[in-house]
C-alpha cells in the first residue's frame, strides 16, 4: 500500500475495509474497550507480546487508521495519535527524557510550544535552550552531552522561517540526538522531513490535516532511521522497564520502539489520547489534503502578491515572493508551494490593524490556521499582547503585524475583502 504516491496515501492508507461489514469509509469505533478471545489472549495483549486493542484509552481502531496513514504520508515507520498537537509534543518528548535532561530548540516557535517548553515542561525537570537556528554554529556550540534532542518547525508560526532540516539532522546525528521536526504548517504536503534526515516528526492535526477548524489531534511519526542503543542516553527506550516486567522496548521492538513505548507507556500513563470521533474527521480531512493544500498556497500567493504592491503596506513576510530572505532554502523543502500562513505589517501601525480587521467580512478573527475559510489574528492585542515590544519586535510580532491563514475561498472575494478593509 506505502507504495501509491501521495494522494492515494490520503485516500487510502492504513485502512481496509474488512470482509464482513465492508464499510467504505472507516468507522468510528466510539467504545472505552474490546472482549477479549479468551484468557490467553488477554494475557498476551498485556504483556505487548500481541498486538490489539485493550483499551481505548491506548489503542482504538479508528484511531489506528490515522496512526497508520500519518505514518505513510511522513514516510515513517509508526506514529502515535494524541488530542492535541501540545500533547503529542509532550508524548515525545516524554519518551526521551528524564528529569534533569535538556533539548535544544528554534527560538521561532508557534508562541504556544514556547510556553510549553520552557514553563510547563520544565516542571517534569526538563530543560530547554532556546536560539536562533539560522546560525548553525552557534547551535552545534550548545549541544552539550546533557542535550537529548533538537527541535524546530519545518516553517514557522507565525515568522515563516523555514528551517535547513537537512544541515540540522547533520549536526544532530554528528551527536548523536535525534532531530524533531514539527510539519504542522507544511504539512507532509509539501515537505517531507525524514526525506532531509529528521528522526522525529510532529503534526498539529487540527491545522491543515483536519483542515475544517473541527478536530483538536496530534501525530507524531518515527523514521525508523534512529538508533537509540548508539549510546547511553536513551535508557527510556533502551534499558528494561519495571512496569512491563522487565521488558526493553528497543530490543524487543526494533525501529517500532519509539512508538509502542509512545503508546504503552505514553498514552496509558499520560492518558492524552485522541478521541475516536475526531481521528474519524481528521481521516475526511487528509482525503482532500492535495487538493487544499495547492489552493491554499495559490490564493496565499495571490493575497501575498496584492498586498506587497499595496500602498499602506509596509511588508509582507511570505515564502513565496522573491524578496522572502527564505525563498531560495524555501524552494528546497517545499517543492509544490509556500503553504497559506504569513504575516504582513501596516504602515499606520497597532490601530490601523484593529480597524483593519473590523472591516474585513469574509476573514474570521480568532486564534487558528490552517482552516478551509481565511483566518486573520493581530498578535500584538491577543497571542502576544503579555509580551514587551521588544520581545514581540523579536518574535515578529510588533505591533503593526497582522497574521493571516488564507482559505479556499473564490481569489476574487478574498482579495475584495482585504482591498475594502484596507
Ligand atoms: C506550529 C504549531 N505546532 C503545534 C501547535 C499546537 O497544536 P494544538 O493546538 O493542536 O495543540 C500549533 C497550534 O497552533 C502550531 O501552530
Amino acid at each position: 500500500m506505502n507504495n501509491y504516491n501521495f494522494d492515494t496515501l490520503c485516500l487510502h492508507a492504513g485502512y481496509k475495509p474488512d470482509e464482513e461489514i465492508g464499510s467504505r469509509q472507516v468507522p468510528i469505533y466510539q467504545n472505552a474497550s474490546y472482549i477479549f478471545k479468551n484468557s490467553e489472549k488477554a494475557r498476551n495483549l498485556f504483556a505487548l507480546k500481541e498486538f490489539g486493542y485493550i483499551y481505548s484509552r491506548l489503542t482504538n481502531p479508528t484511531v489506528s487508521v490515522l496512526q497508520n496513514r500519518m505514518a505513510a504520508l511522513e514516510g515513517g515507520v509508526g506514529a502515535v495519535c494524541a488530542s492535541s498537537g501540545h500533547a503529542v509534543q509532550m508524548l515525545t518528548f516524554f519518551n526521551l527524557l528524564k528529569s534533569g535532561d535538556e533539548f535544544l530548540a528554534s527560538d521561532k516557535l508557534y508562541g504556544g510550544t514556547i510556553n510549553q517548553f520552557k514553563n510547563s515542561f520544565a516542571q517534569f525537570g526538563w530543560k530547554v535552550k532556546f536560539t536562533n537556528f539560522d546560525d548553525l554554529q552557534r547551535v552545534s556550540a550548545l549541544i552539550n552531552s546533557n542535550t537529548k534532542a533538537i527541535f524546530a518547525e519545518s516553517l514557522a508560526n507565525p515568522g515563516g522561517n523555514v528551517s535547513d532540516i537537512e544541515a540540522l539532522a547533520e549536526i544532530a546525528h554528528k551527536h548523536a540526538i535525534p532531530l524533531i521536526i514539527d510539519n504542522t504548517m507544511a504539512t507532509p504536503y509539501l515537505c517531507k522531513p525524514i526525506d532531509f534526515g529528521a528522526d522525529l516528526v510532529v503534526n498539529s492535526t487540527t491545522k491543515f490535516l483536519s483542515g475544517n477548524g473541527s478536530s483538536l489531534g496530534g501525530a507524531v511519526v518515527d523514521s525508523g532511521n534512529f538508533d537509540w542503543a548508539q549510546n547511553n542516553k536513551f535508557t527510556l527506550l533502551t534499558e528494561a522497564d519495571s512496569s512491563y516486567h522487565g521488558l526493553k522496548f528497543y530490543e524487543t521492538f526494533g525501529n517500532l520502539a519509539f512508538t509502542v513505548r509512545g503508546i504503552a507507556i505514553g498514552l496509558r500513563d499520560l492518558g492524552a489520547c485522541q478521541s475516536p470521533m475526531n481521528a474519524f474527521l481528521t481521516l475526511n480531512g487528509i482525503e482532500t489534503l492535495s487538493l487544499r493544500m495547492k489552493k491554499h498556497c495559490e490564493n496565499a500567493q495571490a493575497v501575498a502578491e496584492f498586498l506587497e504592491n499595496h500602498k499602506k503596506v509596509e511588508w509582507v513576510s511570505y515564502l513565496g515572493l522573491k524578496s522572502n530572505k527564505y525563498h531560495k532554502i524555501a524552494s528546497k523543502y517545499f517543492k509544490k508551494g509556500f503553504g497559506s500562513v504569513f504575516t504582513f505589517a501596516l504602515k499606520d501601525g497597532y490601530t490601523a490593524c484593529e480597524e483593519f480587521i473590523k472591516k474585513l467580512n469574509l476573514f474570521s478573527h480568532l486564534a487558528n490556521i490552517g482552516d478551509s475559510k481565511s483566518l486573520i489574528i493581530h498578535p500584538a492585542s491577543t497571542t502576544h499582547a503579555q509580551l514587551s515590544e521588544a520581545e514581540r519586535e523579536k518574535a515578529g510580532a510588533s505591533s503593526n503585524v497582522l497574521r493571516v491563514s488564507i482559505g479556499l475561498e473564490n481569489i476574487e472575494d478574498i482579495i475584495k475583502d482585504i482591498k475594502t478593509a484596507l
